[in-house]
């Protein structure tokens, strides 16, 4: 399983806005259907894109305005979705469903927040999103 470490600065700076990526890529193709879901809380949707624009109206109320797709990349096969404003409640896997005319695909991604370890806020990098393929 991949895994998103997003390491989240929530206990000393509330309101910046802290983001992580959670990665997912498929085989273009026409016809793109991408369906993000948080599984942990109980399989929360949330993101959804389809017919060519994000599909909102089932999105959770937890990731209202923090959810994001790279649209420009779509079209190379990259499904991968933006979180901002990570909190320890986003922490868990997540199901990544691509569907295109010739293929379904699944993957999940383990996504851990860690707010407590970075105590040196002016460290940087502040977000750490690097992928572990189990
Ligand atoms: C998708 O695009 C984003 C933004 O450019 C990039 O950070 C990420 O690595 C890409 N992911 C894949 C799977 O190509
Ligand atoms: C999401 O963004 C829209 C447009 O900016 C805003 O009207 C709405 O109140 C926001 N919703 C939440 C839950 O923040
Ligand atoms: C990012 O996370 C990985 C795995 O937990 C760790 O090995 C690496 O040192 C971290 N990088 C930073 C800049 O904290």
């Amino acid at each position: 399983m991949k895994e998103s470490v997003c390491f989240s600065l929530f206990v000393f700076l509330i309101l910046h806005s802290l983001q992580c990526i959670l990665p997912c890529s498929f085989q273009v193709d026409t016809d793109v259907i991408i369906h993000w879901f948080q599984l942990t809380a109980g399989d929360f949707c949330t993101h959804s894109y389809d017919d060519n624009q994000d599909q909102l109206e089932h999105q959770h109320q937890s990731f209202r305005n923090r959810t994001s797709l790279f649209k420009d990349q779509i079209s190379t096969g990259n499904a991968s979705l933006q979180l901002t404003g990570v909190k320890v409640q986003d922490e868990g896997t997540y199901q990544c469903c691509t569907s295109t005319m010739t293929e379904n695909d699944n993957s999940f991604i383990n996504v851990k927040v860690d707010g407590m370890k970075n105590t040196n806020y002016n460290k940087k990098p502040l977000i750490n999103s690097s992928i572990h393929q189990k």
